[in-house]
């Protein structure tokens, strides 16, 4: 007999394209960490929590709601309506925003420009939406981010992957991949992270940012521009957005809070000032259909946070960033030095690439690295590495790995990759299977 009310109802059919289970990437590297609380993890791009200052940030509004208390009835009355109900589906707080990618990012654009987002997922979601009819392509630099190749699997919209290089996505291969589309597909957009890849950890060099644009322009292909991580440069000075680059109209930008205040704001923006044809209306403002089908609007209490810690040092977020990526970066140089001391072997690592910046690192491994490997690598040996397939639309990087070192403390890091040489010694001596 059936205990559980659900068991004697008919089961129900997902939609196909949620069985691939690509689409299981996302929440597995937010649980794997859950399921193994003793192992180091370095499987997800968390930001460090000894770095999210969420009291201070939401005293600041509390402040700001005290202060306004004070100075009139009506005062307390704008800033209820604004915070309280529902607001326009691009945001509140597009003129901060705007002063802030003018200030940290040297991108002009006007207020209408820009769309407040929930996270920059929801930004990729509203552009995959709004954007892609039948037989539209997204070229999607490859391995890449799962937050948009999941979207688009979800969504049945065609991508194809053009191999990333050690230096990142190069304008040749994507020239190639536009060039090789079956009659009947059109290039729609590039996607691309060009500051410190996830998850390869490169930065595009200024001659390929200018070569991608020239080549999407040349095409007619928009390029989304996904900056997660631009701030957190560690060895030379941050180089330009291909937003700030763009003479064209080309790129769509998306930005976060995530990394830089705290991802459970869930604020991020995308930024998007082409005109649309044929009534010449900004794509930002045109793509405001979307976004009220998604999620109406993004908290305005989040917002206000974002505006209050943005207006607390004149728009820019360095005063905040600074002290973050000293600790960052010291990170990854506890996981550089990790690396050489433990994986010098050839018979186990091939190599690992230094990122000038962001949250990730890829080591070549000598042999394969699956979900196998994974599972009993933090079972048995206490640490979890993430095998580069998990990120990859085309089959290769059999043998690579992402690791993240945002997420734990640098002597944490020393004992993770020893405990990871364990693991890919003991299975070279069969020791383990
Ligand atoms: C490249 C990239 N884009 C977007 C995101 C998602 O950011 P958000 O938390 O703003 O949705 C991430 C998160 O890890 C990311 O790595």
């Amino acid at each position: 007999m059936p205990t559980d009310a659900v068991v004697r109802h008919r089961p129900v059919a997902l939609k196909r394209a949620l069985r691939d289970p690509a689409l299981d990437v996302m929440n597995f590297l937010n649980s794997i960490v859950l399921e193994y609380p003793d192992a180091v993890s370095f499987a997800p791009g968390r930001p460090r929590e000894t770095l999210l200052h969420v009291d201070a940030h939401v005293k600041a509004l509390a402040d700001l709601m005290e202060d306004s208390a004070r100075a009139s009835p009506a005062t307390v009355a704008a800033l209820t309506r604004d915070l309280a109900q529902y607001g326009p589906t691009n945001g509140i707080i597009n003129d901060v925003l705007a002063a802030h990618l003018e200030r940290d990012e040297r991108i002009s654009v006007s207020p209408d420009s820009i769309m407040v987002t929930v996270g920059a997922q929801e930004a990729l979601a509203v552009l995959v939406c709004g954007l892609f009819d039948a037989g539209d392509v997204l070229l999607v630099s490859d391995p890449s981010y799962i937050g948009i190749t999941g979207l688009a699997t979800l969504l049945g919209i065609r991508t194809v992957p053009v191999r990333a290089s050690n230096e990142g996505l190069k304008a040749g291969d994507v020239e190639h991949a536009i060039a090789a589309l079956p009659p009947g597909m059109r290039a729609r957009a590039v996607y691309d992270i060009p500051d410190f890849n996830n998850p390869l950890g490169t930065s595009l060099s200024i001659d390929d940012r200018l070569a991608l644009l020239e080549v999407c322009h040349r095409h007619g292909v928009l390029l989304f521009e996904d900056n997660a991580y631009g701030m957190f440069a560690y060895d030379h000075a941050r180089r330009p957005t291909l937003k700030a680059l763009d003479r064209y109209g080309t790129v769509v930008y998306i930005g976060t809070f995530s990394k830089t205040l705290f991802p459970g704001l869930r604020v991020g923006y995308l930024v998007a000032d082409q005109a649309v044809s044929p009534t010449g209306e900004r794509l930002a403002a045109a793509l405001s259909r979307v976004k009220s089908l998604l999620t109406v609007n993004t908290s305005p209490i989040t917002q206000a946070i974002v505006a209050t810690a943005l207006r607390r040092f004149d728009y820019s977020l360095e005063p905040i960033v600074a002290p973050q990526r000293a600790v960052y970066r010291s990170q990854r140089d506890a996981m550089l030095k990790a690396l050489a001391r433990v994986l010098s072997d050839p018979a186990e690592v091939v190599s690992w690439n230094r990122p000038a910046g962001g949250f990730f690192l890829a080591v070549t491994l000598s042999c394969e690295f699956n979900a196998a490997a994974l599972r009993a690598c933090a079972a048995e040996y206490g640490v979890i590495v993430v095998p580069m397939t998990f990120f990859c639309l085309a089959d290769g990087r059999r043998n690579q790995v992402r690791l993240s070192f945002s997420y734990v403390s640098p002597e944490l890091i020393a004992a993770g990759v020893a405990r990871f040489a364990r693991f890919l010694s003991d299975r070279r001596l069969g020791a383990f299977r």
